[in-house]
């Protein structure tokens, strides 16, 4: 693990003033519905609905400090994945809708949606596509037209803090699952995004690296977390609020702390505590 933290505040402040962050998405007062979902129902082909009716909303400003962190939890093909891919316009939903900071989620929209948006896929190997992970970690940023010194610089500082700069020629075939998981996530801060939305990012980490991502999420100056994980601890460590999928609705959508207590009805929705 890199001894540097890269929250610490001086740092960011530092990558303020150099420009490399933007100090807009630290404004507390920001109070607009970041994430909008209207009566989302999804059915893959010819398939019975593996989501029904999911309604929801995600605003910054209710959260302590402006930045909500916001748990998606659910058994195992209870559609979280699903519904995270929605979000992001992978898979547009049967019917519904959308909205991402007030705009409608549409094909023509897209692009302009996706900049605000992080995504990590539950895959890692889904994320990483270059011949090096020094160039997956620069290419979002070159692609966005950020001048490549800037860009290096940043991914550079992105490696160190994930403990892989002596990685940044590998490809991402030559990490472990683990190294491979956090050259993803690099890649996705790279880009600075104000909403970000993980799928299990925790898989293939050690409890370490486990704490230390949870350390880095509670810094990140993002509005908005949506973040599925297996992980119920975990979760009740990083995020304020809980949204617990089954039967393809939104059974639960309450603080998390008082959530993990209620063992017996996380239990009824496949979600045992300790396990
Ligand atoms: N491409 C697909 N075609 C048809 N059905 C699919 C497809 N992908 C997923 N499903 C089904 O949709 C349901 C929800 O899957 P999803 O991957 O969203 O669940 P999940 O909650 O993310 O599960 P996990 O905790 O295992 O990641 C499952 O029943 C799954 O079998
Ligand atoms: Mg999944």
């Amino acid at each position: 693990m890199g001894d540097r933290s890269w929250l610490d505040l001086n740092f960011l402040h530092n990558l303020v003033s150099a420009g490399i962050l933007k100090s807009s998405t630290f404004d507390p007062q920001v109070s607009t519905t970041v994430i909008e979902v209207q009566n989302l129902v999804y059915a893959y082909n010819n398939q019975e609905p593996v989501l029904q009716d999911i309604s929801f909303n995600l605003n910054a400003g209710d959260a302590y400090g402006g930045q909500l962190r916001v748990a998606l939890m659910g058994a195992t093909g209870s559609g979280k994945s699903t519904l995270l891919e929605n979000l992001i316009g992978l898979k547009p939903p049967t019917s519904g809708k959308i909205l991402i900071n007030g705009i409608p989620l549409e094909p023509k929209t897209l692009p302009q949606v996706r900049r605000y948006i992080g995504f990590g896929f539950q895959d890692a190997n889904d994320q990483l596509f270059m011949p090096t992970i020094l160039e997956d970690i620069t290419f979002g940023p070159l692609n966005y037209g950020v001048p490549p010194a800037i860009a290096i610089d940043r991914a550079r500082a992105l490696l160190t803090d994930f403990g892989l700069e002596a990685y940044a020629h590998r490809s991402t075939h030559e990490l472990s699952g683990g190294q491979r998981r956090l050259a993803a996530l690099a890649a996705i801060l790279a880009l600075e995004p104000t909403i970000l939305i993980l799928d299990e990012p925790t898989n293939g980490l050690d409890p370490a690296w486990r704490r230390h991502l949870a350390q880095v999420l509670l810094k990140l100056p993002v509005q908005v977390m949506l973040i599925a994980s297996h992980e119920l601890h975990w979760l009740g460590k990083v995020t304020q609020r809980a949204l617990v999928l089954s039967g393809g609705r939104i059974q639960i959508d309450s603080k998390i702390q008082p959530l993990l207590q209620e063992k017996d009805t996380l239990n009824e929705l496949g979600l045992p505590v300790d396990w």
